[in-house]
């Protein structure tokens, strides 16, 4: 057959019946981890306000500048595809003042984000995160639960090589003083960077720090170092977060390079990445580049207050569900979905037989008894036949005589002994026969 012309949107991907197992399981691991934890899940829309996200992500960061799906209503507001989650959860705690509540609130969610990215490995236009947050709380000891979550999720995904890069970007005081150091070091080298960081040197000068140019690593790697520059409370509560790493004997490294796409990170940032796999196109394994972080995050002290709220200092991260499904598959790790197992077939002969095996299936439902059919067949060997290979132990059959009569042939597949049963006694004597 011709490949058909309508195919799914650029970036954007069916997940198919045999990749969701692997979505399951990561969901239920999320859904373990989070009730562990404390965690209460919370749903925001898909669409929000776009100034949410120009307001707390920043304004000249990639994801707004240029990645966001926007649109204006009939009505005229100009709405935009949630492209993150961070922004949404902090509208819901304000919208629901939920700093009234005992603080630490804690939540957590599962859904699809949308980035209008340049489609390649591992980054996809419309793609799933988890995400866990928690607000009201400013001590490291936080930092490090939520690094930990992440951390536990991929451990339970079988992920064996993480390794979690972290960094401090410091608070509004020390990365001003820092910046200005940053822009001074930049400018004096600006003819040799790449166009994007010469805009970049005057937009957001933070971020020419993670630019992939070669020519820019050169100069970046000379660079004054922020660890270099934090203020003394910054200093001690990155240094507690590196001593919790260590008493937890997390596997991480220091990358004074990471500085994370969003605007509103202070202190502590991170990542975790799989190092035993190799997700990357070939052009960026050329490069050197290793696989595209499964996990970010890091605090936000900030957010809060930026839209609207009190001063509430918070930490929290996200992980993309695409990119673990990749490595899990490219690694061969699977997972069964969990169907029910069929133990019992009904099976039926004539028009007056489907009619009463409808009302009868249903009752099987009702009862919790797991039994399959194939009501679209006819013939009484097709449907024996399958009843076969789904191997199920009793086959009930329903045909003319017995609908007329108001009773079932109970067959046992195993022995092949056939018995007679009442209609309106054999969901009881089915559940007897398993009870035992
Ligand atoms: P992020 O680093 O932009 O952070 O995204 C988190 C994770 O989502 C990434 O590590 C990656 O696995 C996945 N991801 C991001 N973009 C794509 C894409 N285009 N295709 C496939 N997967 C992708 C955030 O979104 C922050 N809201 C995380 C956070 C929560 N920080 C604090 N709280």
């Amino acid at each position: 057959m011709k490949k058909p012309k309508l195919r799914s949107p650029s970036g954007m991907h069916d997940i198919l019946p045999e990749d969701q197992p692997h979505f399951q399981k990561i969901e239920k691991t999320c859904e373990s981890i989070a009730g562990f934890y404390n965690f209460q899940k919370i749903e925001t829309p898909i669409l929000e306000e776009a100034e949410l996200f120009s307001k707390g992500v920043g304004v000249s960061t990639d994801i707004v500048e240029k990645q966001m799906y926007t649109f204006r209503t009939k009505g005229g507001d100009f709405l935009a595809l949630r492209p993150e989650g961070t922004a949404p959860v902090v509208r819901a705690y304000l919208e629901h003042g939920m700093y009234n509540l005992p603080q630490p609130v804690k939540l957590w969610y599962f859904g699809p984000f949308f980035r209008y990215e340049r489609p390649q490995a591992g980054r996809f236009r419309q793609f799933w995160q988890f995400g866990f947050e928690i607000f009201g709380e400013q001590s490291s000891v936080i930092d490090i639960q939520i690094i930990q979550i992440f951390y536990n999720i991929l451990k339970e995904l079988k992920f064996k090589d993480l390794i979690i890069e972290i960094n401090s970007i410091g608070d509004r005081q020390c990365r001003a003083y820092y910046k200005k150091l940053l822009v001074s070091y930049f400018r004096s080298r600006e003819s040799s960077l790449c166009l994007d960081c010469r805009r970049r040197l005057r937009e957001n000068p933070l971020r020419i720090l993670d630019c992939k140019e070669e020519k820019c690593r050169r100069i970046i790697s000379q660079a004054p170092q922020i660890i270099d520059h934090l203020c003394e409370e910054c200093n001690s509560h990155f240094k507690e977060v590196l001593e919790f790493l260590d008493e937890l004997e997390l596997p991480y490294r220091l990358n004074p390079y990471l500085v994370r796409g969003l605007d509103y990170y202070t202190k502590t940032v991170f990542e975790i990445f799989d190092q035993s796999l190799a997700l990357q196109s070939p052009e960026e394994k050329e490069q050197g580049q290793i696989s595209p972080a499964l996990v970010g995050g890091g605090r936000f002290d900030l957010l809060v207050k930026l839209l609207g709220g009190r001063d509430t200092p918070a930490c929290g991260g996200a992980g993309g569900v695409d990119r673990i499904v990749q490595s899990m598959k490219a690694r061969s790790i699977k997972f069964t979905a969990k169907v029910p197992t069929h133990l019992i077939f009904l099976a039926q002969l004539g028009a007056l037989s489907k009619k009463k095996s409808l009302t009868l299936f249903e009752k099987f439902r009702k009862a919790g008894l797991p039994i399959a059919e194939s009501f679209g067949k006819d013939s009484l060997k097709t449907q024996l036949g399958r009843a076969d290979k789904i191997g199920v132990r009793y086959c009930l059959i329903l045909g003319q005589r017995e609908a007329l009569e108001g009773t079932v042939i109970v067959r046992d597949m195993k022995t092949g002994k056939q018995e007679t049963v009442k209609i309106e006694k054999i969901v009881e004597e089915m559940k007897k026969r398993f009870r035992k």
